[in-house]
């Protein structure tokens, strides 16, 4: 039996046979029986619709300093912002009106906003929208302080993992960044009960098939309920700047594979593949993605949080987009929904 008929049937596979599915990825037929199969089970536990997830882009400090980052520490170019609780608010409330029932917190790894500060701002969106789900993307904090932001309302949250190498880690992060804190991290909020979201960039610099198939190895063992995959796309302020951006090809076919591999897993199509690609995330939804994560950040700051160059709907008000995006999701034969999306059961 081929390796993708193996992979289908027994998706569970070794490191070495990871290896050879993901040299499938330039086989047109063996791309063709792998999105059958994705848009298959997609269908099986989702039918045809797509959730939507408000992203919130709350501030772009951040003390880190990937190197691959736009909003890294060291850019000093980037003219900073935060929004403050109420700014979040109207955010919100703007979203829920256009039928959003999630939220997505995401900032970088900003000091200023203290487990206090988190606390409040999760408590206060959970009583003004009880019937929105939370979720964070704040990156790497102690477990206590993911306990107590659990607690105060916060369903699920978002880390990458960026690489499931660690010296692969290595290489995109400076040292003080570690590979074995962000594991626990990733450890600590499943054990706490938040819906887990992991993932990673295609293409990013350095990587090759062996650190792609160490992806699909460790997503196979943590099984996140969340995986967030995009190519990888140079930021002209960065030392990657002249690196060439991950290849949609690449992207879709790990998005099908995924699918597979995790069948209820959510599973964005990211704004960074509708970036590299005028139709990427239609055709992301047609590999096996169900999600989408239309921006809510007031536009006059939506320019400030450029993570990768040339970022797309950034002058757009969030109306603008959800209208786009129904039509955009209609054209694949799908259906924006009003729900909060949880990982179904
Ligand atoms: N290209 C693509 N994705 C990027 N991210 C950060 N920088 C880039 C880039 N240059 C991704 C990281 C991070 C997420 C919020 O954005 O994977 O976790
Ligand atoms: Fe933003 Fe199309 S999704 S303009």
């Amino acid at each position: 039996m081929n390796i993708i008929e193996q992979f289908i049937n027994h998706p569970d596979m070794s490191l070495m046979e990871y290896e050879l599915l993901v040299e499938q990825a330039g086989n047109p037929e063996a791309v063709k029986r792998l999105q059958e199969e994705a848009l298959r089970i997609r269908r099986q536990y989702y039918g045809d619709k797509v959730y939507i997830r408000g992203l919130i882009e709350f501030t772009n400090y951040c003390k880190n300093n990937c190197y691959y980052c736009g909003i890294r520490r060291d850019n000093k170019s980037l003219q900073r912002y935060r929004l403050t609780k109420e700014q979040i608010m109207e955010c919100c409330q703007n979203g829920y009106d256009l039928g959003f029932r999630t939220f997505v917190f995401q900032g970088g790894e900003d000091p200023w906003f203290t487990e206090d500060r988190m606390v409040s701002l999760v408590r206060s969106v959970h009583e003004a929208w009880p019937d929105c789900a939370i979720t964070l993307s704040v990156g790497e904090l102690p477990k206590e302080t993911y306990r107590a932001l659990k607690k105060a309302g916060a369903d699920r949250y978002l880390l990458r993992h960026e690489t499931a190498d660690k010296s692969h880690y290595e290489s995109l992060h400076p040292e003080g960044m570690s590979f074995s804190n962000r594991m626990q991290c990733l450890q600590n909020l499943r054990a706490l009960g938040y819906q887990v979201g992991a993932g990673f960039m295609v293409g990013s610099p350095g990587q090759n098939k062996f650190h792609l198939a160490k992806e699909l190895y460790f997503l196979s063992h943590f099984k996140p309920d969340m995986v967030g995959i995009g190519p990888f796309i140079p930021h002209h302020k960065t030392r990657y700047k002249e690196e060439p951006a991950g290849a949609v090809s690449m992207t879709l076919f790990l998005l099908s594979v995924i699918r597979i591999l995790l069948p209820k897993v959510l599973l964005p199509a990211t704004t960074a593949l509708g970036t590299i690609d005028p139709y990427g995330r239609e055709k992301g939804l047609l590999a096996g993605a169900n999600v989408i994560m239309p921006n809510l950040s007031p536009e006059k700051y939506r320019k400030n949080y450029a993570l990768y160059d040339n970022k797309i709907c950034m002058g757009e008000e969030a109306a603008k987009c959800i209208r786009c995006l129904e039509k955009r999701v209609a054209s694949v034969g799908a259906q924006i929904v009003v729900d909060r999306g949880d990982v179904c059961k």
